[in-house]
């Protein structure tokens, strides 16, 4: 298999647009020729209903941006009660397809009039236990469909939501719930995933402890299993009892445009996760016109975004965008090998999904159980393919083309990160010429450059940063009560432009190719965490001098972890002390952060300084070439976990 994303070239393949597609597509190409704030001024009104019409498109300040200000809006009416009221009432909103599959009894469709009516009578729960417009409220949960309709409730109310992967540690749910001071926590009473029951009210409560903002913490039934419940805690469905799902006795709150829609926390590559800040109408503006022009919604479209509601993929593919463009959507709760491997090839065909938007790290799963699986299903209601969260190696976006996309559907390479809110570098359909494993191209109203350090910009084939010279809608206002770090990690490489953090080149014909994170930020089957947070979690385990953590390319997440790790005193590093390490982190911060190998060494590799190699790390970790070592106190060092590393 070829390296990440570094192939292209050699690859060569390129895929010209269909010429009936390019017929028929939403997106066309004078959108690519538009000024910025002519285009998304009139995506805004085209595609969104403003309570208030806004009286300025953009004022901006770098690194501040306001979009659309003077207009009120809501997310939740955008996403809801307009289609409700309209004459989408008894289309399909979510296909819910549990655990268990399409074949489950527990499969259920919900349709928008139904929709409404849930999110109405959660909002006027959530108003019983004191929420209303600005109150932070966090939720921690699994795929079901309360946590849409959770999300969707506090849009409706003007609340700003968190959520958290519902993977993570209760100690992480505390940690971002107390940052954002959230009053309200809605989880569930146990996870279902993969046929295995896991604990998800009992993390958070192990995490919140009592020493916590959150006052009310409402537990929805997934499992009915018995968990404990305190005078903290009350269960949905009681909560529900006797409220009112009729839209008048909870109307949607009208929001500034530039309100807190929902803050998310991301990692970073130092310190603690960084509370993203995102805003409602640029957001909602940014979300639902990539969603319709990258993914070419129709009326009968059928959207599975296979993405989980906890990462911003989830906010922005999941909820916002396609419940505002009113399409029909498959909601799963479960993972791609259970019950079997060719679940997601039967919801495919049991709903006739004709757009499907999921990872490389997926794709590489069902590449490496074989085609057959996806051979065995009726597959040919595809119409358009959506990779997202890492570079996708040609081999896999080829594979997924043909056993996926039946040999003739484009692939949309979607570059953009939890700052940036919704897709910004991207293929369209219809209109770009596709070349395996590159995101390509601007989205209309983007403006993305490539410099080198100082500031020059890039030509052909030099790799350097990649960068946005202009806001865009949906962009992240700052990070959560803390602007400087907000300036200083985003706005200060360069004065006058959004430093993103990847690298990128150019190829011969002007396409963009993503070249992976330029820092300490790690990328696990798409999900991102960072070495800081990592090491911090080792640490914390008494035997544990110090740790640093590097990653190293991996066929199947795509990168995984290293951890180098020095014991203290005459601490030996056996096999029971390795899991007990990779225990350590996924209980500080979640399973997917579990180091995949842990390396014991005397000491880590330091200049004299003190300062760790970690350039050196990085060469371990891939089992490279070690460069220059002459710098180090003691060498020797190096060569030990050279040793260890090629022991296996
Ligand atoms: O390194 C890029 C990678 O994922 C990072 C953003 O991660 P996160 O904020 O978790 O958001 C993931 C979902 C949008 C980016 O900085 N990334 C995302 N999409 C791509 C990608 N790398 C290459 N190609 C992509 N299509």
């Amino acid at each position: 298999m070829s390296e990440q994303g570094t192939t292209t070239e050699s690859q060569g393949n390129k895929y010209p647009p269909d010429p009936e597609l390019a017929k028929t597509a939403n997106a066309r190409p004078e959108m690519l020729e538009q000024g910025l704030e002519e285009f998304w001024d009139e995506q805004a009104k085209q595609r969104l209903d403003w309570f208030e019409p806004y009286d300025k498109v953009l004022e901006w300040n770098i690194p501040h941006a306001k979009w659309f200000e003077g207009g009120k809006i809501n997310a939740c009416y955008n996403c809801v009660d307009r289609h409700a009221e309209g004459d989408k009432a008894d289309k399909v909103a979510l296909h819910v397809v549990p655990d268990d599959g399409p074949d489950s009894s527990q499969a259920r469709d919900i349709t928008y009039a139904e929709l409404q009516r849930q999110v109405v009578r959660f909002a006027n729960g959530l108003k019983k236990l004191g929420v209303g417009k600005g109150t932070g409220v966090g939720i921690y949960m699994q795929m079901i469909p309360e946590a849409v309709v959770a999300m969707l409730a506090c849009a409706r109310l003007g609340a700003p939501h968190t959520v958290v992967f519902g993977g993570f540690s209760g100690k992480a749910v505390a940690e971002r719930c107390n940052d954002f001071e959230a009053k309200v926590l809605i989880t569930q009473d146990e996870a279902l995933r993969g046929g295995k029951v896991g604990s998800q009210k009992t993390n958070a409560d192990d995490g919140l402890g009592n020493d916590t903002t959150v006052e009310k913490v409402v537990v929805v039934k997934r499992t009915g299993g018995d968990i404990p419940m305190t005078d903290r805690d009350v269960y949905l469905d009681d909560l529900l009892e006797g409220e009112s799902d009729d839209p008048s006795s909870c109307p949607c709150e009208p929001m500034e445009s530039e309100d807190l829609l929902f803050l998310l926390y991301t990692s970073g590559s130092t310190g603690k996760p960084k509370g993203v800040v995102h805003t409602t109408g640029g957001y909602l503006t940014g979300v639902t016109t990539t969603t319709n022009l990258v993914f070419d919604m129709k009326d009968d479209s059928v959207y599975w975004c296979a993405a989980d509601i906890g990462w911003i993929t989830g906010h922005s593919y999941i909820t916002y965008g396609p419940l505002a463009n009113g399409v029909t959507s498959v909601l799963y709760e479960g993972v791609p090998g259970y019950p079997d491997k060719d679940v997601w090839w039967k919801i495919i065909e049991k709903y006739g999904v004709t757009i499907l938007y999921t990872s490389p790290t997926a794709i590489r799963s069902h590449m490496k159980w074989g085609e057959k699986y996806a051979q065995s299903a009726d597959l040919s209601s595809i119409k358009i393919l959506g990779s997202v969260g890492e570079p996708i190696n040609p081999e896999v976006w080829e594979w997924y083309r043909e056993h996926v996309g039946g040999g003739k559907a484009p692939i949309m390479d979607t570059w953009w990160q939890t700052e940036t809110g919704h897709i910004l570098i991207t293929p369209l359909p219809g209109i770009t010429t596709l070349k395996p494993g590159m995101a390509q191209q601007p989205f209309p109203g983007v403006r993305p450059e490539i410099r080198d350090d100082e500031g020059n910009v890039l030509g052909t084939e030099q790799t350097g940063n990649l960068v946005l010279t202009a806001p865009w809608p949906g962009m992240m206002r700052t990070l959560y009560k803390d602007d400087q770090r907000f300036r200083d990690t985003y706005w200060s490489k360069y004065s006058d432009a959004y430093f993103a953090g990847d690298g990128a080149k150019y190829d011969a014909d002007g396409d963009i190719m993503l070249m992976g994170r330029i820092d300490d930020v790690v990328n696990v089957s798409g999900h991102r965490l960072s070495t800081f947070e990592v090491e911090s979690a080792l640490v914390e385990h008494e035997d544990v001098a110090e740790a640093a953590v590097a990653s190293r390319k991996d066929p199947d997440t795509g990168q995984a972890i290293v951890a180098f790790v020095s014991l203290k005193g005459d601490t030996q590093g056996t096999e029971e002390l390795e899991q007990a390490l990779r225990e350590q982190v996924a209980q500080s911060i979640g399973k997917l952060a579990r180091p995949a190998s842990v390396i014991f060494a005397p000491d880590l590799p330091k200049t004299r300084s003190g300062k760790i190699m970690r350039r050196l790390l990085k060469n371990l970790a891939e089992g490279e070439e070690l460069g220059d070592t002459t710098t180090l106190v003691d060498p020797s060092v190096v060569e030990e976990m050279q040793k260890q590393m090629q022991q296996g």
